[in-house]
């Protein structure tokens, strides 16, 4: 695998891969691979002939009081399971070569619409840091395809609506979510948990699928769903941040004749945030439609 630091040298090799014909797939990271991230290169490859990753951990999108320095790095073991899914290329910028002018001075990309709701009401600014080191990084590699991890469901909303208002040639491809054996959605944040809360933090999962079992089963009373989906966090001793029925691409509050919905939420464990979603379709009845 090829490991890039430069903007120069990346789009060198990308240029002789574009002359050559190839399709080029890009995964943006900030690294600490696992599973999850390992499974979106694989997607990657099957939609690409060249696929490049790049690991950024992006000052800009993390709150004041956020965990920026303490989030983890773990270079060389991304470059070995990168290795061994045969990953094409990585990009491993410093942060002066992609903020050259500082972070303060730095032209920003803002989407209007979904980015002060559900994570971005607890973290202002942080839809803004993703958009802008987003179209950064697409404008380094201009991919013919990104995959995001629908894991991030609103940050792959925000994403998609950035790349048709902005008229950028990418297919934008969701990956499913990659969890562990008892639900809980592969995270970089999971080695937070305390030995003490793991078996319980599956309850994030168990409730959003308890929520979508209602509404498949026509209980469509969603804002008192959310309200116990909610209380089944809390008693397992969870603070929740945020736990909605949303229209899917809007992700404005679901309404009773939404057909796409997605229940998005997220919780506090003693030492981590951690966030899941599951998107789902209701067929509509003749009166609803
Ligand atoms: O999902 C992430 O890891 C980040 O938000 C991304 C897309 C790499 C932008 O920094």
């Amino acid at each position: 695998m090829h490991v890039f630091h430069h903007i120069e040298s990346v789009r060198k090799a990308l240029q002789q891969a574009r002359s050559e014909s190839k399709r080029i797939a890009f995964v943006p990271t900030m690294g600490n691979l696992h599973e999850g991230h390992l499974a979106l290169v694989r997607q990657a490859q099957q939609a690409a002939d060249v696929v490049i990753v790049s690991i950024f951990v992006n000052r800009l999108q993390f709150g004041l009081n956020e965990d920026w320095d303490k989030y983890p790095r773990t270079l060389e073991q991304d470059i070995a399971k990168l290795e061994a899914v045969n990953c094409d290329m990585l990009f491993y910028p410093e942060e002066q070569e992609i903020y050259p002018n500082g972070m303060d001075e730095q032209t920003r990309v803002v989407v209007p619409t979904m980015t002060d709701v559900l994570c971005g009401a607890s973290r202002p600014d942080h839809f803004e840091g993703v958009t802008t080191v987003v179209s950064k990084l697409f404008n380094i590699v201009q991919p013919d395809v990104a995959v995001f991890g629908l894991k991030d469901f609103q940050q792959l909303a925000v994403v998609r609506r950035m790349a048709e208002d902005l008229c950028m040639p990418v297919e934008i491809q969701a990956a499913p979510i990659a969890r562990e054996d008892d639900g809980l959605a592969r995270s970089s944040r999971n080695r937070y948990i305390s030995e003490d809360e793991r078996p319980r933090a599956t309850v994030l999962y168990q409730s959003l699928k308890w929520l979508k079992a209602e509404v498949d089963g026509g209980n469509l009373a969603f804002r008192e769903l959310e309200q116990e989906a909610k209380a089944r966090i809390e008693a397992q001793g969870f603070r929740v941040d945020y736990l909605k029925l949303c229209e899917a691409h809007s992700l404005e509050p679901a309404a009773e004749d939404d057909a796409e919905l997605c229940v998005l939420g997220a919780m506090y464990t003693s030492a981590a945030r951690l966030i899941d979603n599951i998107a789902f379709s209701r067929a509509l009845t003749e009166q609803e439609l």
